[in-house]
């Protein structure tokens, strides 16, 4: 088969012949190794994108990419010229060769006439909304993984690793409620394929986002979606949060810094996370974390509820947990509504409360006569609710420890308070 020479350029025939008739007026042209394609950008500050002809699956993404472009009827395209899916290498030749014709014309107006900042609205502004973040996201999650079902597959259902994911309305709706930004430092604890890691970090451009997740194929998925994801956004332009994807268990020391010393929100989706696993994770890692770091989570950390006796010794006693606002159709694994919860970290709720009991101990007139009239006032407000979002000046005691230093000042006044292991 003797391959005939590419037309240069003259128009396109994939608009005006379809694929399976052009095959018999023209030969296809074979694939070399490592061709590429060149999708020259239009947008303000943004980079070209290269692509190997020969992952099929780049076709699919070229096609969208040129129709979102397309729709927005700057460039003089045909209406709906790349409507047709491209079946052969020659389609998403033609389809980038008519593009680019039209993209060199545009260019070279804005050298002469300036850059009009209008054109392509949403997509040429400097950062990312919601509508464009969730758009780049998808389009980076649909690149990297054309079959779903290999992941439903990989997931062992019933188990921590079981497959489930956090659509991106509810990811805006806490980023609002929390005020998350800029200053944030954003880690997802099982990240899965790292599409909510993305999205922090074209949305809210956390300062840093990071995923840490367990299993293989997932994590295997999520490299190549960070990988899409940068290019997208280099290619539209937009400023974005640093952002890791990393392979790892949770719990790993080596991931201990990063989580206690830099992390201000942690997102858990914990709906499916075995009792043992929620154990761990909060005593041997979130128990360390400072005052005012928040963590997100599918099933509520603990109840908040007011200290006592019983209650001094558990996860609650250093942190308050509220429910966030929470949206119909917000996770990937059921219809109904997952409650999401926020608890804050208050490492001073402990202390304040050993102090209380030290002034006034249990059964003295004092105390009773203050918890009546709390019960009866209701619940006292906690100061860990609206604290910012920051873990400097974080008080980094073990509350076990903490506990411990107090017990020993209480010991002279009153039996130490048990604890349950
Ligand atoms: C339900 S998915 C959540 C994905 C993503 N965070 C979201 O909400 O869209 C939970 C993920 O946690 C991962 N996982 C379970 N145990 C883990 C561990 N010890 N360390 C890291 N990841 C873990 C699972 O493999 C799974 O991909």
């Amino acid at each position: 088969m003797v391959p005939t020479p590419r037309r240069g350029n003259q128009p396109s025939t994939s608009s005006v012949i379809p694929a399976a008739e052009r095959s018999q007026v023209e030969e296809e042209r074979p694939l070399e190794r490592g061709e590429c394609v060149k999708i020259r950008s239009v947008f303000i500050r943004g980079c070209p994108l290269q692509m190997e002809l020969e992952d099929r699956k780049n076709w699919m993404t070229i096609a969208t990419l040129l129709r979102t472009i397309e729709s927005y009827r700057i460039l003089k395209l045909e209406r709906n010229c790349f409507e047709v899916d491209p079946t052969t290498a020659d389609d998403v030749r033609d389809m980038v060769e008519t593009y680019t014709r039209e993209q060199k014309v545009y260019s070279k107006l804005q050298k002469t006439n300036g850059i009009n900042p209008k054109h392509f609205g949403i997509w040429n502004l400097p950062e990312c909304n919601y509508k464009t973040a969730c758009n780049i996201v998808q389009t980076a999650v649909e690149h990297s993984i054309p079959n779903q079902q290999v992941l439903n597959r990989h997931y062992r259902p019933a188990t921590s690793e079981t497959y489930g994911e956090t659509n991106f309305c509810q990811m805006e709706s806490i980023c609002k409620e929390l005020k998350i930004g800029e200053d944030d430092v954003f880690v997802d604890l099982g990240s899965g394929v790292g599409q909510l890691v993305c999205f922090m970090s074209a949305y809210a451009r956390c300062k840093k986002s990071i995923g840490i997740e367990l299993s293989q194929q997932p994590a295997e998925f999520a490299a190549k979606v960070g990988n899409g994801y940068k290019c997208l956004m280099k290619f539209f332009g937009k400023r974005a949060g640093h952002f890791e994807l990393h392979r790892g268990d949770m719990l790993d020391n080596r991931f201990r810094q990063l989580i206690l010393q830099e992390a201000t929100v942690i997102f858990i989706n914990n709906f499916a996370f075995s009792p043992s696993l929620m154990l761990r994770l909060k005593e041997n890692l979130l128990s360390y974390l400072g005052n005012g770091v928040r963590i997100v989570t599918t099933k509520a950390l603990e109840k908040s509820v007011d200290l006592n006796e019983r209650s001094a010794d558990g996860f609650n006693s250093i942190s308050d947990t509220r429910e966030l606002r929470s949206l119909p159709d917000n996770v990937s694994w059921s219809s109904s509504t997952v409650q999401f919860y926020c608890t804050t970290m208050n490492v001073d709720k402990l202390f304040k409360y050993h102090e209380e009991r030290r002034r006034r101990p249990s059964g003295s007139p004092e105390y009773q006569e203050e918890h009546v009239e709390r019960r009866t006032r209701g619940r006292p407000r906690t100061s860990g609710y609206n604290s910012p979002s920051t873990s400097s000046g974080a008080k980094r005691v073990r509350p076990i420890e903490m506990e411990e230093e107090f017990l020993e000042q209480d010991s002279e006044e009153e039996p130490p308070v048990k604890r349950t292991e």
